[in-house]
């Protein structure tokens, strides 16, 4: 049995996605949903999911090491980051290595890093005037969106596309792939899990 935490600091889409798929997983299930936002329409989601809302303050997330218990407790092994805006401080990064993955709105290492997130990442593409971009499924690190990728998928930008047509094609994207290379990824043996060559696509 692997029991997933997810964190989310939004709306939770793709943590819906990610529910969804697993519900009926006898191997998978998705026992955590962790958000820095008290209101995040993420946690709602969780409760009428039966799965447990937690909330994070900043101090005991950067200034304790109290997130690993809770973790430990409750016997997560892996975390999956769904539009969750903090970076992760290195004490979760050494213990998760290998086992927590985030999903980023672009083809990084194209349009990632501090503040390119959400419609920030559109509009940037269509700034440069790519004609493609997808979305990227890595490894978490200390730094923002520069763990190694596992999986990318794209799909095509059309020059009269709006940031707003971009966002749509890319959010297809990420609801129809995330949770299934999660699973992917759980059914890999540990080593495997720490090295990516094993499931570059
Ligand atoms: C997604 O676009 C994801 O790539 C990014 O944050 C967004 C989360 O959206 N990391 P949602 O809350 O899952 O709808």
């Amino acid at each position: 049995m692997a029991n997933i935490a997810i964190f989310a600091s939004g709306t939770g889409t793709n943590a819906a996605k990610i529910m969804e798929y697993f519900r009926d997983n006898p191997n998978i299930k998705v026992c955590l949903v962790v958000s820095n936002k008290e209101n995040a329409p993420v946690l709602g989601l969780a409760q009428r999911n039966g799965i447990e809302p937690m909330v994070l303050s900043r101090a005991a997330f950067y200034e304790t090491e109290t997130m690993l218990d809770e973790l430990k407790v409750r016997e997560i092994d892996f975390i999956v980051l769904a539009g969750f805006l903090w970076l992760i401080p290195p004490y979760l990064v050494r213990a998760f290595e290998g086992k927590m993955v985030n999903i980023h709105p672009a083809l990084l290492p194209k349009y990632g890093g501090k503040g390119m997130y959400g419609m920030n990442v559109h509009r940037a593409v269509k700034a440069a005037g790519d004609a493609e971009t997808g979305i990227t499924i890595h490894y978490v690190n200390e730094r923002f969106d520069e763990g190694d990728a596992v999986f990318q998928a794209r799909c095509v930008v059309d020059p009269n596309d709006s940031p707003e047509d971009i966002a749509h094609k890319v959010q297809k994207l990420e609801h129809k792939h995330f949770a299934p290379v999660i699973e992917r990824l759980l059914a890999m043996p540990d080593h495997q899990q720490n090295n990516p060559s094993n499931h570059k696509k």
